[in-house]
């Protein structure tokens, strides 16, 4: 038994929780979608917002010095990441520092590329601002993720590429880049001149001994062409309290950043989700190491039971809680296969296709929720997609 508790579920059905809304009005169905997990913060984190709620007036606040060390200290202590506080640049998620980066570094029609599937506001955010979106195809190779770096170097040429948008770790595929995969991807977008902006949010869920590398930490140059994106918010469940960090080393690429951050006037970050990343990251440690424990457990169940009692492919994730599942063996049309799931199994999954052609006959499990939850829905799936 753990210091924390992972094995109650809370009722989220009186929360306002996108994940769990459709099961407000159809209580029979199991919510097993996006990123978000069904555990209960650290005490510290719903301390800090109690302390929040009785104590403050709710006015503007400014970066404090506590919350720039405590992101500083996480940062060298977890991934061995020096930086310092002026690389830092708060903004109120990773998904919107993509929308700024990609209007601060790009122009209308430029190239922008992603390792597809991968993570959709990666392409939705490349085509809504009127950019090239440039899919380089993952290959799977004993079962997990591979990037082709040849066709990799083929498409940056070939589109004249000025931006990579590299998800590390990677959703959906939870792959854990070695470090020769960075270097390999450094050295291209140092050859043709690619900035790169490393998408690091999964960072602290590294599994199974897996390490995650920070792009930066590589190679001391990488910082001259990088832009790394993290947060709080997905290693501790506070994704509603709005706060995440870019970390821009090289100071003209920062500038730049800040300009269209304050054009967009999108340069102010809720109060609470300073406060949450504070505690976070002061106090969470402990947590973390149950909680990645829990998640091994929960991947390794789901993998096995799926793997023996189904045709489900699954690719088991080297990090993150989700799990990438290959329905192929069904010959399902992709609707078809949601619907299956929904009415037949009662459990919602991520519609594989939303993350990229690749992604047709796939669905994507999220398995951060306790492990009871995990055996009723992995039950209930291979009840209807038997082996
Ligand atoms: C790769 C990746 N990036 C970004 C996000 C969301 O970031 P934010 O909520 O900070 O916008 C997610 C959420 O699942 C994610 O998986």
């Amino acid at each position: 038994m753990g210091k924390y508790d992972f094995t109650t579920r809370p009722n989220r059905l009186t929360q306002f929780t996108s994940k769990w809304q459709a099961s407000e009005t159809n209580p029979d169905l199991l919510q097993m979608w996006v990123a978000d997990m069904d555990f209960l913060p650290i005490p510290e984190i719903k301390e800090t917002i109690i302390n929040y709620g009785q104590e403050h007036i709710f006015g503007y606040n400014y970066f404090s010095p506590e919350l720039y060390q405590a992101v500083i200290d996480w940062e060298k202590n977890e991934h061995g990441y020096a930086i310092e506080k002026e690389d830092i640049v708060f903004i109120d998620g990773v998904v919107p520092a993509i929308s700024v980066a990609i209007q601060a570094f790009t122009q209308k029609g430029d190239a922008v590329l992603i390792n597809s599937p991968v993570y959709y506001p990666f392409s939705r955010t490349v085509k809504l601002n009127e950019r090239q979106l440039v899919e380089n195809s993952l290959k799977v190779i004993n079962g997990r993720f591979e990037i082709d770096f040849e066709q990799l170097e083929r498409d940056i040429i070939e589109h004249e590429v000025k931006l990579y948008l590299l998800c590390s770790p990677h959703n959906p595929g939870g792959r854990v880049w070695a470090k020769g995969d960075l270097e390999k991807i450094a050295e291209l977008c140092q050859k043709h001149g690619v900035l790169l902006i490393s998408d690091e949010i999964h960072q602290d869920l590294a599994l199974f001994g897996n390490k995650h590398h920070s792009f930066n930490t590589v190679r001391n140059s990488n910082k001259n062409f990088s832009i790394i994106l993290a947060s709080a918010t997905k290693t501790f469940n506070i994704a509603g309290t709005k706060n995440s960090f870019a970390i821009i080393q090289n100071k003209s690429l920062r500038q730049k950043f800040q300009r269209i951050q304050l054009a967009n006037n999108q340069h102010e970050v809720p109060t609470i989700g300073m406060l949450t990343t504070q505690a976070a990251f002061t106090y969470g440690k402990p947590w973390l190491e149950e909680l990645r424990r829990v998640i091994e457990e929960n991947v390794t169940y789901a993998t096995d039971y799926l793997t023996k009692n189904t045709k489900i492919k699954v690719m088991k994730p080297e990090g993150t809680y989700l799990t990438w599942l290959d329905f192929s063996a069904y010959g399902l049309a992709q609707p078809d296969l949601g619907e299956k799931l929904k009415r037949e199994a009662k459990v919602v999954l991520n519609d594989g296709s939303h993350f990229g052609k690749e992604g047709k006959y796939f669905a994507r499990l999220n398995v951060a929720t306790p492990l009871e939850t995990v055996k009723e829905a992995v039950a209930r799936i291979a009840r209807v997609f038997p082996k």
